[in-house]
């Protein structure tokens, strides 16, 4: 396919540009706080995944969907060699670490592309516990399948539950229909946004009326409108469609901590569990002021804990996907088996209950961001599509060499303004940010839905210096040009 990827040319930059590709063992261990390393062999290839019945191509870590999780502790040492087996140039993103620059895994900025036939070793100190993810920042890859989970455990955390279940969620295009998302981005942005509707039956391989679970759930308006650009014929549960979820068997009492990953390219989801609230823990790693929700909502990019209690029956943890009839399940089996096709009706009823969102939550004090005013305020005003399907902050697509000028050791207050009809989930590089909220202590996070027609307040302390990207995690929307640079030395 032909790549359209603004990350995998861009211009020459003139004022910033790669650093120096050694790895100081000073610098390196900058962050680490303890004398542990883990090391890691990852590779990037071409695949066959079974998605539960459904055979395609595509691109993983390791030949799994999704890649095999990363778990280490916090201030520990990662290192991890990537061999690029792809037919394209790679790199990875360790999405929400603030991690030092070099390794941040962006095409010219942070480093050069890791070419086909090649490897590369990222080599940092992990500092802070949490979940997050990780998946290459060239173009649209992300959408074949490159994700993984990496999980940094805190043993002096206390939290309290028995066992954990990673669950990370996706949309499917590529290998289904024999496009890829690089074509996909090229056709959006030659005829506009609309791609065809939900149930076009030009699109191979959409069949909604013989696969269960595709039909009957009331669409979302709660993003505004459509809530996608592209679509999808499926959603996933760990590489799953709902027809053939994957299994975790507990026993009833257990408290299970879920770990919940949106790494979908253009979906959000609401997740829950019918019948069985979750106490909502962290978003994006950081804790939160636990509270109890039967719903939640993850855009693209973000990351949920929630402690749930098992029942006495098996129940689905469910992934409705916003403003599509699709659903994703991954089944909690508890005595018998469960019915994958109970999990229509419990969809349509999940659906129709209050959403907890980004302005629900409050950090915890330990991580609340401290009294101080901004020193200063970058208004980004996020704008598309326009004709050619491009999506714009404060009028201009992505440049690398133009960012947006902040000093170490400021406190930085970054503002969304959405005057688009659609939603964008924006990410932050390389720190974590406090949502302002109502009383100017929302939740601590690196990515934040901001809603059509809204703006969002963001502050973050300037203390990582390096050039961070923030955009659109949207992917079609950032690499369409919702994406720009904060850089500082
Ligand atoms: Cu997970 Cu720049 O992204
Ligand atoms: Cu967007």
């Amino acid at each position: 396919a032909a790549c359209t990827s603004r990350n995998a040319s861009p211009p020459a930059p003139t004022r910033i540009g790669p650093k120096a590709p050694s790895i100081a063992a000073a610098e390196r261990n900058r962050r680490a706080t303890s004398r542990r390393s883990t090391s890691v062999s990852l590779e990037a290839g071409v695949t066959d995944i079974d998605l539960g019945g459904i055979q395609v191509k595509t691109w993983t870590y390791g030949g799994e969907l999704p890649g095999k999780e990363i778990r280490v502790r916090r201030g520990d040492v990662l290192n991890a060699q990537l061999s690029n087996k792809l037919p394209q140039p790679t790199t990875i993103h360790w999405h929400g670490l603030a991690l030092r620059n070099d390794m941040d895994g962006v095409p010219v900025l942070t480093q050069s592309e890791i070419k086909p036939g090649t490897s590369f070793t990222y080599d940092f100190a992990v500092p802070d516990a949490g979940t997050y993810w990780f998946h290459p920042h060239v173009g649209t890859q992300l959408d074949r399948g490159l994700y993984a989970p990496l999980i940094v455990e805190d043993p002096a955390d206390g939290a309290d539950y028995d066992t954990e279940l990673v669950i990370v969620l996706d949309d499917w295009l590529d290998g289904i229909d024999g496009r890829d998302p690089d074509t996909v981005l090229a056709e959006l942005k030659k005829n506009g946004m609309v791609m065809g509707e939900p149930g076009d039956s030009s699109m191979p391989g959409m069949d909604h009326g013989d696969m269960p679970g595709m039909g009957g759930m009331p669409q979302s308006k709660l993003l505004g409108g459509d809530a996608g650009d592209v679509t999808y014929q499926y959603v996933l549960a760990n590489g799953r469609i709902s027809t053939a979820p994957r299994v975790f068997r507990a026993r009833p009492g257990q408290r299970i901590r879920l770990r919940l990953i949106n790494a979908a390219a253009d979906t959000a989801f609401r997740v829950g569990v019918p019948g069985v609230p979750m106490t909502v823990t962290h978003t994006d790693g950081f804790p939160v002021v636990s509270q109890q929700a039967d719903v939640a909502l993850l855009g693209m990019g973000e990351r949920l804990d929630a402690i749930i209690t098992v029942p006495n029956s098996t129940v689905p943890v469910l992934a409705l996907a916003e403003g599509r009839d699709l659903y994703a399940q991954v089944l909690i089996q508890s005595g018998r088996p469960g019915d994958p096709a109970a999990g229509d009706a419990a969809a349509s009823q999940l659906s129709t209950l209050p959403v907890l969102t980004v302005n629900d939550l409050k950090a915890t004090d330990q991580v609340t961001l401290r009294d101080n005013a901004p020193d200063v305020t970058h208004t980004l005003v996020l704008e598309g599509p326009g004709a050619k399907y491009d999506w714009t902050i404060n009028g201009n697509a992505y440049d690398p060499a133009d960012g947006l000028p902040i000093q170490s050791g400021q406190r930085v207050r970054l503002r969304f303004e959405n005057k688009s009809e659609m939603f964008h989930p924006m990410h932050l590089h390389g720190h974590t940010f406090q949502v302002l909220g109502k009383d100017g202590r929302g939740a601590r996070k690196d990515t934040a839905i901001v809603m059509p027609g809204t703006a969002l307040d963001v502050d973050f302390n300037a203390d990582n210096p390096g050039q961070w990207l923030t955009h659109c995690h949207n992917i079609y929307h950032g690499e369409a040009g919702m994406m720009t640079v904060v850089s500082y030395v």
